[in-house]
């Protein structure tokens, strides 16, 4: 197989492990190939069965190398659950008067970044928010000011050490190093959202099979994350229960005739069902929605209650961005939109070309999101990639360059219990 410059994002999901093999181009990555297989040892994000987890890894995993003609050894882990926490935390340092350096400001988001993380958690991502110099607050980059004492604000991003370790070792027992691991939704947020949005104020909603994740950005940085434990697979247990049918006779009824709510028009149209004992049966598709209905209004109610804890996100200017596989349900935007209250749109993964038909629409927003730089990394690149193409131990650094300003997370150790800063250079 020929060796290339390529990113494998490798998305374990609820309902389905998704690696997606691209690389990079100026305006935003090219799919070389893909390998879908059904999820299996996951429940709600996390990893309950350790050898079905990396069987279905490693099963996507060939089939992604077969449809790319890539020798996948390294991936980027996508990981979420309800373990998956956030907080904020600040930090200052000295300038002494002078101009502030580009070192300055990642000296003041490392001194933010040091803070007391119990041993049973791994920090994911620490991501600046914002800025204040001499008690000026909101500067977004303080590069090129002056002053004398410089804060940093940031959200900092953890996962479960033990739900962390399990999904590094399904990899490993799968054959492959895991380059870097990153939470899901801030993967899913570099492929469907615009920079205007994330400048202005959106919430995006990914709603995968068994876990919903919330991410609230602002003035282009993420400020709030959340794990909440309902997804699509929630719906089609309801219509299993229902109508005493198999799961996957409720799954095809749920995406070929479900709705999120009762539109009035199609009431009384009838829907066949096929029964346990392979009989016909047929019932009306407002039984079907009054069913759906009122799992969809708790699942939206859920998420307005999140985001209600997130100071600013209920009037983000650009509202609610729903992607992941469960988003694609008739009626759910709507639905969504009017309970919130928000302007909301369907999120699909953008700025893909190459063979991009392979993973389209939303449940594959995680998996091409984290084959995608931030667009300020572009520079970090071929670094990467160069690591991707053999030269594996240095994986774990070169991310750590990739990831420079936007997320620090890792150039920290952890040493018993608090969280101690790596020398970078
Ligand atoms: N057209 C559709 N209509 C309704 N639901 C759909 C449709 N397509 C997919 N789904 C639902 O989306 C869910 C899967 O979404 P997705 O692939 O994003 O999940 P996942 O990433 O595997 O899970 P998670 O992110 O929760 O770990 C399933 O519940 C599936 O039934
Ligand atoms: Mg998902």
């Amino acid at each position: 197989m020929k060796k290339t410059a390529a990113i494998t994002g490798l998305d374990v999901g609820t309902t389905k492990v998704c690696a997606v093999v691209a690389e990079r181009t100026g305006s935003g990555v090219r799919v070389l190939g893909a390998g879908i297989s059904p999820s299996s040892g996951i429940r709600k994000g996390t990893v309950v069965n350790m050898e079905a987890a990396s069987d279905a890894i490693a099963k996507a995993v060939r089939e992604a190398e077969l449809s790319s003609g890539v020798r996948i050894a390294s991936v980027t882990a996508g990981i979420s659950g309800g373990h998956v926490t956030g907080f904020h935390s600040a930090g200052a340092i000295g300038i002494q008067g002078r101009e502030i350096r580009e070192e300055d400001r990642e000296r003041a988001v490392e001194a933010a970044g040091t803070v007391y993380i119990p041993l049973d958690r791994e920090v994911l991502h620490v991501l600046p928010t914002e800025f204040s110099l001499d008690g000026q607050e909101g500067i977004l980059d303080p590069v090129g000011m002056s002053g004398v004492r410089l804060e940093a604000k940031v959200h900092i991003i953890t996962a479960g050490a033990a739900p962390l370790r399990n999904l590094t070792k399904c990899c490993e027992r799968a054959g492959l190093q895991v380059g870097a691991t990153v939470f899901q939704p801030v993967a899913s947020a570099r492929a469907v959202l615009t920079d205007d949005e994330r400048e202005a104020g959106v919430v995006l909603v990914d709603i995968g099979g068994g876990t919903t994740d919330i991410a609230f950005f602002r003035d282009g940085c993420l400020r709030n994350i959340s794990v909440i434990g309902v997804g699509g697979n929630h719906l089609t247990n309801d219509i299993a229960v229902g109508l005493k049918v198999t799961i996957a006779e409720a799954e095809r009824i749920k995406k070929t005739k479900g709705a999120a709510f009762e539109s009035g028009a199609d009431r009384d149209a009838g829907i066949e069902i096929t029964l346990p004992d392979e009989q016909l049966a047929s019932i009306s598709r407002g039984d079907l929605i009054s069913i759906m209905q009122p799992r969809c209004e708790e699942m939206i109610q859920l998420v307005q209650e999140e985001i209600a804890k997130f100071r600013g996100a209920d009037g983000a200017a650009c509202g609610v961005v729903l992607t992941g596989g469960a988003s694609l349900l008739g009626g759910f935007r709507r639905l969504a939109a009017s309970m919130l209250g928000l302007p909301a749109r369907i999120g699909n993964p953008a700025g893909i070309g190459g063979r991009r038909s392979l993973v389209e629409g939303p449940p594959y927003a995680t998996g091409i999101g984290l084959t995608m730089p931030e667009h300020y990394e572009e520079e970090h690149v071929d670094t990467y990639a160069a690591a991707m193409a053999g030269l594996a131990g240095k994986v774990k650094q070169r991310v750590s360059d990739f990831f420079r300003f936007s997320d620090l997370s890792h150039s920290y150790k952890k040493e018993g219990g608090t969280l101690c800063l790596k020398s970078r250079k």
